[in-house]
């Protein structure tokens, strides 16, 4: 949106400037500086001439604007001719005003400065006008915040009433400023009009008392008159026709057609409020502004003695009411003069003139001061009050030139200023610049023009010039006149080539000057001054009588423009023209230490009238405005000059070699700088110190450059700038992680310690609980002994024996003893019963013979451990084994068991092959067929079998009974079961004998054998040497 609107302004500015550009062809040229015929006076006034013909009133010598005033409205001051000529270039639209105060506004935002825009020209040149422009136009294209629209109203409204207070019609001009102006303008550092300040320079007091003909006093008067409302008229006891006020119509012209009073009130009346004036204040003010109109119009009689008498009129009343004041002290001040004697004061009347005089001096004080104090209360409503640091575009809207008939002492001042600020523009323009070409070692021809200075020194040099001069005749003892000022002007000064009378000029000049008179001539032209009246006004008598009154005053604006201190000050106060001297001088200073601007006015006729353009007063005027010799310096010179630090430094980022710095001496940095953007090198020139650019257009070639490059460097700071705010985010953001972690590690850490602690705590009483653990049931041990029973218990179950057989078990700790010892026992039982409750009947019997077998061998003989898991069988014999007929012979017995046996004789031990069957009541030993030998169980004294592993087996009968045959030695291989069945079915208790190295056996009667029992690496059964059957058998491991 915003881009689319400045494509359609820029179009229009191309639009203009081609139309222009056509335009110019025909009109003239809109830049001096482009006048073929530079040097001809001629032709500098055609091409004005011809422009102001098509309404052209502006054309620029350099950056210079000329000015001449069309005396009608042109539509060139619209909204949109500002906007037009906003942020552009100067060069690039026609010549205006605008583009002046744009260039101005921009330098001093831009390098942050004060700037000046000095106003020139002679009266009636549309000096006040242009200023009104500009300051319009800062305050339309300013940026602008609510806050700040007041400062800028209360900046535009002061001027109206600046002007109803200070301005006036005269034969020049019908709205001439009768007071210099100079405004300041303050801007914030973003070039938003924040305030301002005026300083007001030598009001012509005069003109409230004094006009010539066809003039007018000040504007307010008749705006009062016209406007005031009935109310305000009657409280101040004024008429509404102007023409009954002596001080209103000594110029007949009181009503004038081109003035519209009426509407120039309400303006005021406007701007009034706008800018802090009460209700008090204003009925004060115009109680002053009506009380001078009263004193016009008193009356003054003489009285017998010729002096001075005021007859008590209405005049008098409406005076001492509006200035608070009795009317019979006010008669009596002015009508008389206080003498001071040593002793006394003595009361001295008036003769009619001094009174007059007194009168008018009244008039004339309380105007003037009531002006100042107007100055004043604006500047309060103006003036930034913040302590920010700002910048100022000054304006200087002063009196210009002016030359009447008859010339005064005001004449005389104004047109002294105005040598002033010629003086200041030759020193910063002509001068300056050569002066500035040469120091620079620039080549440059001298051009001449004329230095006013001498007309300066002739005024004002101290002892020496007219106004000390004045001065002097001023105070000096003695009747001093004017015309004694005159003669000593000639005795003084007469000789400067400036300068002349009547009495000095020759023959010829004698006509045209009075007796009164004296020619100054100035830059401008020559003047003749009346000196009547220059004592007078240069010493701008009050009298004291007259200030004592006036500082009893209850009006309150008039209490604070008369001051007690003053009277009590008996010390001389300055005279006119030497404040007027130093205020000016002042000004200079406030002026050179700012950038100046200038706009030179021309006034094209001296009828007010438009279209008409007298060649012969324009002509002067260019010639005393010395645009002649500006334009050849600008022709000549150079637009624009800069220190190289400070061309560098503004246009460096232009250029990669001297971006972002220069190492080197400037001047070498400028040169690179402008090579590479391409001056060419009839452009420029280089000096000791500054760089000169010979045209405007190359500069705003550069300015443009800078102001894309700008962009591109703010897109870089930008990208620069956000990067590190991100970066600052992200840091933010880490560090934020980081002190989360840390929080987070330390509540794991302080986790983790509190388990460790935890841990400790539980080690180091299990550590206690461990050392305590054979105590008592205590707390120390408490917790140890019960994780030792669980841990005990719950370990337990990992090794509890699955059979009766398993002998394993945990071993206890030493508490647990017990305990473990009663589940073991418990363990065993259940363990027991379960296999108890397993078992057959079968098994049972089986078990039970083991159980006999144990009971028997348990502990005595080798191998019995052996054989525990081996079951006992039925038998070994089946009935297959077992021969018929033996059967046959024992079919009444049954028989229990039969197992092969080797039986050894009982003489010589010789092994034979038999069967042991063993039925209930007796023990057969069968050899096939036969049976040997029948052992009844009633006769069975004993079985004897050895410890060690063999498999002897000695069946003891009792010798008694006959029939046997004595003890059977047998061998067999189950002996363990062979004997426990024997044992069972015998019934008898310990029939068993386990022996140990030998046993008897009963052979026949009184006849014992001996079986010794060894052991040895084999086994063997033989007879020994001594008749003993030695049973070697092998050790068994245990
Ligand atoms: N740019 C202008 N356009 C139209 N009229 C102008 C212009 N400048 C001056 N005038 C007319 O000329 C008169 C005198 O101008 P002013 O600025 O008061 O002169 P100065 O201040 O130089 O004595 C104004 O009252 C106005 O009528
Ligand atoms: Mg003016």
């Amino acid at each position: 949106m915003g881009s689319k609107k400045e494509e359609v302004r820029r179009k229009h500015i191309r639009l203009h400037m081609e139309s222009t550009l056509t335009a110019r062809d025909k009109v003239g040229v809109q830049d001096f500086v482009l006048l073929d015929a530079y040097t001809s006076e001629s032709a500098f006034l055609d091409n004005l001439r011809k422009r102001f013909s098509q309404n052209l009133i502006y054309t620029y010598i350099g950056t210079l604007l000329v000015s001449v005033n069309p005396y009608q409205e042109l539509g060139i001051y619209t909204l949109s001719q500002m906007e037009l000529y906003e942020k552009v270039n100067f060069f690039e639209l026609p010549p205006h005003l605008y583009a002046i105060a744009d260039n101005a506004y921009r330098m001093m935002c831009s390098e942050l400065n004060n700037h000046l825009i000095l106003i020139s020209g002679e009266s009636g040149a549309g000096k006040t006008e242009a200023s009104k422009k500009i300051l319009q136009y800062f305050a339309m294209i300013c940026p602008m915040t609510d806050s700040l629209q007041i400062a800028r109203d209360r900046l535009l409204l002061s001027n109206p009433v600046l002007e109803a207070f200070g301005n006036a019609k005269t034969c020049r001009n019908d709205n001439s400023s009768r007071f210099g102006k100079y405004m300041d303008i303050q801007f914030d550092f973003q070039g938003i009009p924040v305030g301002g300040h005026i300083i007001s320079y030598l009001i012509e007091k005069s003109r409230v008392v004094y006009h010539n003909q066809g003039e007018r006093n000040f504007h307010i008067f008749y705006q009062l008159l016209e406007g005031g409302e009935e109310e305000l008229l009657a409280y101040l006891g004024l008429e509404r026709d102007p023409r009954l006020y002596k001080y209103l119509s000594q110029g007949h012209c009181a009503k004038e057609s081109s003035i519209n009073d009426k509407n120039d009130w309400k303006t005021i009346s406007n701007a009034f409020s706008a800018i802090d004036f009460t209700e008090r204040d204003l009925e004060n003010l115009f109680g002053i502004i009506a009380s001078v109109l009263h004193l016009g119009n008193i009356c003054f009689g003489v009285n017998h003695q010729g002096c001075a008498t005021i007859p008590v009129t209405h005049e008098i009343k409406w005076i001492a009411k509006l200035l608070g004041v009795p009317p019979s002290v006010l008669l009596e001040a002015l009508t008389h003069r206080k003498i001071e004697t040593q002793t006394e004061e003595v009361l001295c009347p008036l003769t009619l003139e001094l009174s007059v005089f007194a009168r008018d001096a009244m008039a004339k004080a309380v105007y003037g001061r009531t002006f100042t104090w107007l100055v004043n209360k604006i500047n309060s409503s103006i003036v930034n009050k913040e302590f920010t640091k700002k910048t100022v575009i000054g304006l200087l809207d002063i009196y210009g030139f002016e030359v009447f008939d008859k010339n005064g002492f005001e004449q005389f001042c104004i047109n002294y200023c105005n040598e002033k600020l010629q003086q200041l523009l030759i020193e910063s323009t002509l001068k300056a610049e050569q002066a500035e070409y040469e120091m620079e070692g620039i080549e440059w021809e001298p051009i001449h023009y004329f230095n006013n200075k001498i007309i300066c020194d002739l005024v004002e040099e101290r002892h020496k010039g007219i106004i000390s001069i004045l001065d002097e005749e001023c105070i000096r003892p003695g009747p001093a006149t004017d015309l004694s000022f005159l003669e000593k002007l000639e005795e003084k000064v007469g000789k400067h080539a400036h300068f002349r009378t009547r009495r000095l000029a020759g023959p010829k000049g004698r006509k045209r000057i009075g007796l009164m008179e004296f020619q100054l001539f100035h830059y401008a032209g020559v003047v003749t001054y009346c000196t009547k009246g220059f004592l007078e006004k240069n010493n701008d008598i009050l009298y004291r009588h007259l200030k004592e009154v006036l500082c009893t005053s209850k009006n309150s604006i008039l209490k604070e423009c008369f001051l007690v201190a003053e009277l009590q000050n008996r010390r001389r106060s300055p005279t006119v023209g030497t404040q007027f001297k130093n205020s000016l001088n002042s000004l200079l200073e406030i002026l050179i230490s700012k950038e100046p601007s200038y706009i030179r006015c021309i006034k094209p006729n001296e009828r007010k009238e438009p279209s008409r353009f007298d060649d012969f007063l324009v002509r002067h005027q260019i010639k005393y405005l010395g645009l002649m010799e500006h334009l050849r310096v600008r022709r000549a010179g150079f637009a624009y000059r800069r220190k190289y630090e400070h061309f560098l430094h503004r246009y460096k980022s232009l250029c990669p070699d001297t971006w972002p710095h220069w190492q080197g001496p400037p001047a070498e940095g400028v040169e690179r700088l402008i090579k590479y953007i391409g001056y060419k090198s009839e452009d420029y020139k280089l000096g000791r110190t500054k760089i000169f650019i010979r045209f405007p257009r190359a500069l705003f070639a550069t300015e443009e450059a800078f102001e894309f490059r700008k962009h591109q460097l703010v897109a870089k700071i930008q990208a620069t700038y956000r990067g590190c705010l991100e970066r600052r985010v992200y840091v933010k953001k880490r560090q934020a992680a980081i002190k989360l972690e840390t929080h987070w590690r330390g509540v794991l850490a302080r986790k983790e310690m509190e388990r460790r602690k935890w841990a400790v705590r539980i080690i180091r009483k299990f550590i206690k609980g461990f050392i305590n653990r054979h105590r008592p049931l205590c707390p120390d041990n408490e917790e140890f002994v019960v994780f030792v029973r669980k841990k005990y218990i719950l370990n337990l179950r990992y090794y509890i024996p699955t059979n009766v057989l398993d002998r394993n078990w945990l071993v206890p700790p030493g508490i647990l003893e017990n305990a473990s010892y009663l589940l073991w026992k418990l363990c065993r039982r259940n363990l027991v019963r379960k296999y108890c409750r397993g078992i057959t009947a079968e098994r049972k019997a089986l078990m039970q013979q083991k159980v006999v077998t144990s009971a028997i061998f348990g502990g005595k003989k080798e191998g019995y451990g052996k054989t525990l898991n081996q079951p006992f069988a039925n038998s070994r014999l089946d009935e297959g084994d077992i021969n018929p007929k033996v059967l046959q012979l024992i079919s009444n017995e049954k028989i229990q068991y039969g197992i092969p046996v080797i039986k050894y004789d009982r003489k010589g031990f010789k092994a034979r092959q038999r069967q042991l069957i063993l039925t209930q009541k007796a023990a057969y030993v069968v050899k096939l067929t036969k049976i040997k030998q029948k052992i009844e169980y009633s006769t069975l004294k004993g079985v004897s079998t050895s410890n060690l592993s063999d498999g002897i087996l000695v069946l003891h009968v009792s010798p008694e009974v006959n029939k046997q045959k004595g003890d059977a030695v047998l061998q067999c291989e189950h002996i363990f079961e062979a004997v426990t069945k024997l044992a069972m079915l015998v019934k008898k208790e310990n029939i068993v004998n386990v022996v140990q190295g030998r046993l008897q056996f009963y052979i026949s009667p009184g006849k014992e054998g001996t079986i010794v029992f060894k052991t040895g690496p084999e086994e063997r059964i033989y007879k020994d040497k001594n008749g003993q059957l030695t049973v070697v058998s092998v050790r068994m491991k245990s």
